[in-house]
């Protein structure tokens, strides 16, 4: 017998700064399928997730509300559980980075990361805004850009010609908060030594944690050498005071990750489990982030550096996915495509899209389109047409034939064992992340059930009294067919498969797979899911256009 897992699994921490997107969805929607199905595999899995509360932004979102952080953080964290909760995402902790574990980790590990002497205090020259009194990241400062001469560009790269630059450079610089023109102020930060990391993540990186073309880019980088973090920024901020300091935060993305072992740490508080079983240098158990390609650098060269100084076990791997387009173009508030979460819900079934992300989800983080044509006719004809459709005709025979008893044998072995053989392959697919091949074998799996239906035509032999065990056989099989499929399908499709599960009378288990279901009263069919019209996208688009025009 293989041995249990135990494995921890995170997501990206969503900003506590607005709502949720179908970006974020796609991220999520990857990492519960995967938790799903290591559940269903008896692995042991901790899905861990919280809000990523601090930062300047949100300080300056919840003044021009005229309300504390805290209070815009916390209404912030109800509507992202909620929509997480709608759209099935089974974790099981969502906390908050702003968090008296996280405080205590934080300030813990930097007294470690210093006393290990991978802290550095310099002065540095930054921009300040003498009129807001903050020091000004470079998305708050826009110029005129000294390379092309494109005006309204931001403090750090131009959107016109893709130079980058400093702030500094920047002719005419204004402050995006105030509009007036930032002086130059110093002042003392605090950096992390990244640069004496280079060997240690050169290793660490031919460990397999990521994908051989992501290992690839950040190699790159390594080539290139890398530059000390800073991980302090000055007060006004909403973040953790740094030990030692009034005026001096952590940086967020200091904290965010550390979010992490935070969650798992106040998650040990309701339940048996060993904190530092799980957490200490050596354990046995794995840990799996989930990220999106643009926080790469944070993930598999920051953050297991930091871990390393302070002694805490490493990620076992880093899951990338790409970016969200909506019908081959990027998410965008003007074009009405920037679909919020609660926009999807309102007016569509969650399993829909959940079925639709995991048809063209690879381990490889290129972008995922969502067509939305293509969306309604892959879940009309998929769904709706191939796989609910095999359960539907066959069940009437059995219900109003045989009490709704399925019969006692096989009608068809060898088909029945390409099914059950076939759990081999899914689950590798599976374990592996690539979701749309899995999502292929299920589908190519549904057409052969269905054309088995079709060639036997039950409906046909059923006219005539002496078949009817025929026909109880046929149907019999097409129902253990169908229910194999809804195994298969369970960790992505969690509602249609609840509904499956009631009428099959069982819950579906991964190892249910092997033995076909015989004798077995089933219930009444009743319709589990029903087509996509063209009016639920065009409700879903006029609320997302409502929401920011
Ligand atoms: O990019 C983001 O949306 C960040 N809030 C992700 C943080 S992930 C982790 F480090 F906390
Ligand atoms: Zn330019």
């Amino acid at each position: 017998m293989t041995q249990k897992r135990q494995i921890i699994v995170t997501n990206a921490l969503p900003y506590a700064n607005a709502p949720l997107h179908l970006g974020h969805m796609l991220e999520y929607t990857q990492t519960d399928i995967w938790v799903r199905f290591q559940r269903m595999r008896k692995n042991d899995c901790y899905y861990m997730s919280a809000d990523d509360a601090h930062g300047t932004p949100i300080m300056l979102t919840a003044s021009q509300k005229g309300i504390s952080p805290e209070e815009h953080i916390d209404k912030i964290r109800e509507s992202h559980e909620a929509d997480f909760k709608d759209f099935l995402i089974s974790v099981d902790n969502y906390y908050t980075t702003h968090s008296p574990e996280n405080q205590k980790l934080c300030e813990d590990i930097f007294k470690i990361l210093k006393r290990n002497k991978h802290i550095e205090e310099r002065e540095i020259s930054q921009a300040f805004d003498q009129q807001e009194n903050l020091f000004l990241a470079d998305r708050y400062i826009k110029g005129t850009c000294p390379n092309c001469l494109a005006e309204n560009q931001y403090g750090d790269n131009c959107e016109a010609c893709g130079a980058t630059y400093k702030p500094t450079d920047l002719i005419n610089p204004i402050s995006v908060l105030s509009g007036t023109k930032p002086v130059e102020r110093e002042s003392k930060h605090y950096f992390f030594k990244l640069s004496e990391f280079n060997d240690f993540l050169k290793d660490w990186l031919s460990k397999d944690v990521v994908t051989e073309s992501i290992a690839n880019k950040l190699n790159e980088w390594l080539e290139e050498g890398l530059t000390d973090w800073d991980i302090s920024r000055d007060e006004p901020y909403f973040g953790f005071l740094i030990p030692g300091e009034d005026t001096k935060y952590f940086y967020v993305w200091l904290d965010a990750p550390i979010g992490y072992i935070a969650a798992f740490k106040n998650y040990c508080n309701h339940s048996k489990l060993d904190f530092n079983y799980f957490w200490g240098k050596d354990s046995p158990t794995e840990l799996y982030h989930f990220i999106g390609k643009d926080i790469i650098n944070f993930h598999a060269l920051f953050w297991p550096s930091m871990l390393k100084s302070a002694g805490i076990r490493l990620p076992t791997k880093i899951c990338v996915h790409g970016f969200v387009t909506i019908n081959g173009l990027k998410m965008s508030k003007s074009r009405g495509t920037f679909i919020l979460a609660r926009d999807y819900l309102d007016n569509l079934d969650p399993d829909f899209l959940r079925y639709y992300y995991a048809c063209k989800l690879s381990n490889s983080a290129e972008d995922l389109d969502l067509n939305l044509e293509d969306f309604v006719q892959k879940i009309n004809s998929d769904l709706v047409g191939k796989v609910v459709n095999l359960a539907s005709r066959c069940s009437k025979f059995i219900t109003k034939g045989n009490d709704g008893y399925l019969h006692s044998e096989i009608d068809d072995k060898e088909l029945w064992n390409i099914f059950s053989q076939s759990a081999t392959t899914i689950s590798e697919n599976y374990e592996n992340r690539n979701f749309s091949k899995a999502t292929r074998e299920i589908l190519k799996l549904t057409d052969l059930a269905n054309e088995y239906i079709s060639d036997k035509q039950p409906w046909v032999l059923n006219k005539e009294h002496d078949n009817k065990e025929q026909v109880l056989k046929i149907c019999s099989l097409g129902i253990n067919l169908f229910r194999l499929i809804m195994i298969y399908l369970k960790p992505i499709t969690p509602n249609l498969v609840r509904k499956a599960e009631d009428f099959l009378n069982e819950t579906l288990l991964w190892d249910s797979s092997a033995h076909p279901l015989l004798n077995h009263k089933i219930k009444k069919f009743e319709p589990m899911i029903s087509r996509i019209q063209n009016e639920n996208i065009e409700a879903m688009l006029n609320s997302a256009n409502d929401g920011k025009a």
